[in-house]
């Protein structure tokens, strides 16, 4: 029965190749409606960034990160010859924050930013520091500063924010606590890491972020930007931000288990982010939780028993999985920790063990290659199958989830021949997003 079971759960997790293909076509599809009109599920949003970074920038400037597993604020020196040196610092932002009032969260954003510069000894009062504001939500963006939050993602809900302008609520706060910062630039963490990576490799044409959350931006020509109502650019080409995560909320070619209808459900944005709930780490491990307490309830893992800890909605980490997938001890004793000391199940048998790692593959392998149709829609959409690109990639998943990448990679070759894996090239972009911050706003700066 639990073989059985097993079977049925891998049948339900299962994408494939005619899948992957019906999946991209929709893909490109809904990317045309993102560029020809406003509102579109996939909304192919304008960043205002133009032209490519050169390597040759220099100069000090700010950046703040937030919308990932940390609050970073960063002084990035950007020294020319592709270099740069970065301090930085993290902060925590409590769940208090991330659900209160968007005028406190600000406020705490500034008091991070001035024990910042205080700890760095940066004079704050004679310089106005400009500063680069990696902001990774849904925003409508109407200059390279500014633009108003469309809706929140990732478990923020702060009021107050939504159809607001999130760079004058924070230079507000700013003001208030006598900061000389200005917000040059608002930046999604995708563009962040797009342009990041184009100030060392010039072949940089996606950023893609597979993290707490997932979407991906990428270099479009302008005039396919239909949908471009500001005045005439004087470069050729803009970087979008696609807002993936938010593909096939319509529910038309992704197959969708009892398990992710259930996640959805319980979450606080539901029939929203389809493709983001299959894909990233603020969701993998709920999925996979669901599918166990399922088995649970069958009487087909751990003896029909659950624990507290695992009846708790979130309790069954993403970080869990990469440790259980990657645990190659005979026993499955990795395995064992995780379920029997941190989520305090009673006795697993190495059946129990073995069926838990099978789910967490199937949960793991789906994301991946739901992933890669991602990136094929945007390599074909762009014409690059055949030249190839670098596509600069950050976030949790994509850097500790084993065999991400070349599960990904694996999608790619199904679809356009194993000849793709000699043409593009996944480039690891660790904390990206604060320099491509940096080099934003210091084009802005020079700019205005
Ligand atoms: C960080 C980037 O390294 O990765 C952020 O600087 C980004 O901008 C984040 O949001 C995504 O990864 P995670 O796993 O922290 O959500
Ligand atoms: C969510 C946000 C998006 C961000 C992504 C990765 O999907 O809506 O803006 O880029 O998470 O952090």
């Amino acid at each position: 029965a639990q073989k059985e079971a097993i079977n049925g759960i891998a049948k339900e997790f299962e994408v494939s190749t005619e899948n992957l293909r019906t999946i991209v076509k929709q893909f490109n599809e809904d990317m045309d409606k993102g560029l020809q009109r406003h509102g579109a599920t996939v909304a192919m949003i304008p960043s205002y960034v133009q032209g490519r970074p050169t390597g040759k920038e220099t100069g000090k400037y700010l950046a703040l990160d937030l919308g990932g597993t940390n609050l970073r604020v960063c002084e990035v020196n950007l020294l020319g010859d592709s270099k740069v040196t970065i301090h930085q610092q993290k902060f925590v932002v409590s769940n208090e924050l991330k659900t209160g009032e968007m005028r406190h969260l600000c406020d705490y954003i500034a008091d991070c930013v001035d024990s910042f510069l205080t700890e760095n000894g940066s004079d704050k009062l004679d310089n106005d520091l400009q500063l680069g504001f990696t902001f990774s939500f849904p925003v409508n963006q109407t200059a390279i500063n500014r633009g108003t939050l469309m809706q929140w993602t990732k478990g923020f809900s702060c009021s107050g924010a939504v159809g607001k302008d999130v760079v004058i609520m924070l230079q507000d706060s700013f003001r208030r606590k006598n900061l000389n910062v200005h917000i040059a630039a608002i930046v999604n963490d995708t563009v962040g890491t797009l342009m990041a990576n184009g100030y060392r490799d010039p072949k940089s044409h996606m950023g893609v972020i597979l993290g707490t959350g997932t979407n991906a931006a990428y270099y479009e020509t302008m005039d396919k930007i239909v949908k471009w109502d500001q005045a005439p650019t004087s470069t050729k080409e803009m970087a979008v931000n696609m807002e993936w995560g938010a593909f096939d909320n319509e529910r038309r070619v992704i197959h969708l288990t009892t398990y992710d209808n259930k996640l959805d459900r319980e979450s606080i944005n539901p029939r929203l982010q389809t493709y983001e709930k299959l894909i990233s780490g603020m969701y993998l491990g709920e999925i996979t939780r669901n599918v166990l307490v399922s088995l649970i309830d069958r009487s087909l893992l751990f003896n029909g028993l659950s624990s507290p800890d695992l009846n708790k909605q979130w309790a069954f980490e993403t970080a869990y999985m990469s440790t259980i997938e990657s645990d190659a001890t005979k026993d499955l004793s990795d395995t064992q920790h995780v379920l029997e000391s941190i989520l305090g199940l009673p006795m697993t048998t190495l059946v129990d063990r073995q069926m838990v790692k099978k789910v967490c593959e199937f949960v793991g392998v789906r994301a991946a290659r739901v992933s890669a149709a991602g990136l094929a829609a945007v390599l074909s959409h762009s014409n690059l199958v055949e030249e190839g690109c670098t596509i600069a990639i950050d976030g949790s998943v994509f850097e500790f989830y084993p065999n991400f990448a070349d599960n990904m990679m694996a999608g790619l070759k199904e679809l356009f021949g194993e000849q793709i894996e000699n043409k593009v090239k996944f480039a690891l972009a660790r904390d990206g997003s604060g320099l491509g911050a940096a080099v934003i706003a210091m084009m802005a700066h020079r700019a205005a």
